[in-house]
Parts: structure tokens; C-alpha cells; sequence
């Protein structure tokens, strides 16, 4: 068989370690392997570049992808399905492994439902917020780097007596957050899914502050709906507004300066969260993503999924996985919580 690989949607550390698995498990099972350039764009476009052992050498540790990403919705595209899978027959390809989040393997979902599509995901996002399996590849880089950056906040925050808000990404989901701010001893966490009020954050602010405390950190999701902060601006062609542009980290910061009178200071980690090398349990979690997902094309099992379920890594249908967003549970929120003030 021919397969072809694509990488869609926000790039995320881990992305090259699936690509180098999924290529070393076909090749050993006797399949060719094709990257297909920038997401669904390349299917949309038909550009198309071979993989050999030689490509595929040396991807563990680097971050982003060597297929390059794109946030193309072919489905939004004039032509884009039927380009797609001429594109798809053309190049003589016999099955797809698509590695994308939500919106990526939606399309996947999309086209096995609607055209038989022989296409198998990998999920990918350092958002972790897709259903139907445990945790996503990139998800353990991206809450490192917050850690790390929540505990140099730490030192220069107690240094001048002043609160830091610290904003994440995860889109509508609270997972860096929560959990970047457990494993950094956040004073406050705001994610989308728990809506604090402003009046009860500063509360507790002033309580930790009453306890003798000079100094705070909030850690805040660039999801979270804070009152006075507009949900528009540029969309892109999965209907998604760029949350970064809302700056909800900048108005926190303010409000919680005016309320407490105590000197705060914002950092938003941006795409620094998506930068780098994977961690190992990122490298080891893609490795059995890629080698899972191979077999799956292998055994002809379409609009399946690789997933993780405990420590067992599993198949789930595509449709399930990308029928709803996986948000954080009230237990997580929790164990954070007892840590606030
Ligand atoms: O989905 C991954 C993600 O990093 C989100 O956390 C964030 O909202 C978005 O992508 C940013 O997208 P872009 O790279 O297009 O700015």
C-alpha cells in the first residue's frame, strides 16, 4: 500500500516523533509513505513529498512538523472535497493517517462517514481537550513549559510583593491551566469551565495576602469569559475566534489591581507553549500513537483513532472522538482548588 501522513492544525511538540513512527512500522510492514505538505492544504493542492527511512531519521526529539500544518478546512474550501479526493487518487494513495485535533480529524470523521475515506487519526493538541481519549500528545510539553514558567514567576513575584497572572492556552478547555497550576502552586486558577467571579479571585487574593502573604500567582486560560472581554475578532475556517487577541490575561490583571490595590503584572506564554522538543512521556506517548495508528491502516480499519485509556493504548472511532469537547471534571478542579488563598 501507499499511505500518506498529514499534519493539521496548531503544530505541537511530538508531531515528527508520530510521523517517524508511523513511517518505521509501515516500511517494516513492506508500505510506501508519502508526507502530504501543509495539513488538508496539501490534499486541497496535491502537494505531495515521498518519505524514506532517510526523512524519517533523527525526528525524535524535534519539535513542530517537517510536513509543515495549515488550519485549511476543505469542507470550507470552493472544490475542496472533490480536489481532496482527486488529489487522493491521483497520487495513488490507499489510505491517509491524519494527525490533527478536533478539527482536523473532524474532517477525517467527516469524509469516512460521507466517502468511505480510508483514513485513521492520531490525536494531537497541546489543549487536551479531545474526547474519547486520556491525554494528547504535546499536552505534557505544554504543561512543562508552564510549570517552568509559573516557578520563575514565583521567585521574581515574591522579590517585588506583586501578583503575576500567568496566561495559558487551551482554547474552551482549562487542562494547561489546571494542570500547570497544580504543578506549580497556583494561588488561583481561572478556566473556562469554573466560572469564578473576578470578586471571588481578589478575595481570596486578599485573604492569602491576610495570611500574611506579599505576594500571588493567577494563572488564568485564555478561554476563561471574563466580563468586558469580547469574543470576536478574526476567524478561522473552523468557525474558531484567535483567543490569544482577546487579552483576557491583560484585563485580569488590571481588574485584579483595581480591586485588591495590590501591584500585578501579566505574562502571556503564548506559542512558546507549542516551541521546542517533546518531552520524553510526549516522545514515548507519540511513538505509540504513530506505531498504533500503522497497524490500524495495515489492518484496514478505518475511521478509527489511537487513543489512550489508562495506560493501554486502544482504538476508538473518529466520530466519537471528535463529537464533543473533552473538558476538565470537576475533580481536577479540586485538587486545585484546595490550594487556593
Ligand atoms: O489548539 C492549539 C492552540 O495552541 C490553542 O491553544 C490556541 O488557542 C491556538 O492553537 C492558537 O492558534 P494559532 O497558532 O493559530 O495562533
Amino acid at each position: 500500500m501507499k499511505i500518506g501522513v498529514l499534519t493539521g492544525g496548531g503544530d505541537c511538540p511530538g508531531l515528527n516523533a508520530v510521523i517517524r513512527a508511523v513511517s518505521r512500522r509501515l516500511f517494516a510492514r513492506g508500505h510506501a509513505v508519502v508526507g502530504i505538505r501543509e495539513g488538508w492544504r496539501g490534499l486541497v493542492d496535491g502537494h505531495f513529498e515521498p518519505l524514506g527511512p532517510r526523512e524519517v531519521s533523527g525526528l525524535l526529539p524535534r519539535g513542530g512538523t517537517i510536513l509543515g500544518t495549515s488550519r485549511t478546512n476543505p469542507y470550507r474550501v470552493d472544490g475542496g472535497v472533490d480536489a481532496v479526493l482527486q488529489h487522493f487518487r491521483t497520487e495513488g494513495l490507499d489510505a491517509l493517517v491524519a494527525i490533527g485535533g478536533e478539527d482536523t480529524l473532524g474532517v477525517g470523521a467527516r469524509l469516512h462517514a460521507e466517502h468511505e475515506f480510508p483514513v485513521v487519526g492520531v490525536p494531537k493538541t497541546i489543549d487536551n481537550d479531545l474526547s474519547a481519549t486520556d491525554y494528547t500528545f504535546g499536552f505534557d510539553t505544554a504543561v512543562f513549559i508552564c510549570t517552568e514558567a509559573i516557578d520563575r514567576l514565583h521567585t521574581t513575584a515574591e522579590s517585588h510583593n506583586r501578583v503575576m497572572v500567568v496566561e495559558v492556552m487551551g482554547r474552551h478547555t482549562g487542562w494547561i491551566a489546571v494542570m500547570s497550576g497544580i504543578a506549580g502552586g497556583a494561588d488561583m486558577i481561572l478556566i473556562p469551565e469554573q466560572p469564578v467571579s473576578i470578586e471571588d479571585a481578589c478575595k481570596e487574593i486578599r485573604h492569602r495576602h491576610d495570611r500574611g502573604k506579599d505576594f500571588s500567582i493567577v494563572v488564568v486560560s485564555e478561554g476563561y469569559e471574563l466580563e468586558g472581554v469580547a469574543d470576536e475578532g478574526e476567524v478561522d475556517e473552523f468557525g474558531h475566534v484567535r483567543l490569544s487577541e482577546r487579552g483576557v490575561g491583560a484585563q485580569l490583571a488590571s481588574q485584579i489591581e483595581q480591586q485588591t490595590g495590590f501591584e500585578t503584572r501579566v505574562t502571556v506564554l503564548g506559542h512558546v507553549q507549542r516551541g521546542g522538543s517533546p518531552t520524553p512521556r510526549d516522545r514515548v506517548l507519540a511513538t505509540r500513537y504513530g506505531l498504533k495508528a500503522a497497524d490500524l491502516v495495515h489492518d484496514g480499519s478505518f475511521g478509527r483513532m489511537a487513543a489512550l485509556h489508562g495506560d493501554r493504548i486502544v482504538d476508538v472511532s473518529l466520530e466519537e472522538a471528535t463529537a464533543e469537547l473533552k473538558r476538565v471534571p470537576d475533580d481536577w478542579f479540586e485538587v486545585a482548588r484546595a490550594f487556593f488563598g
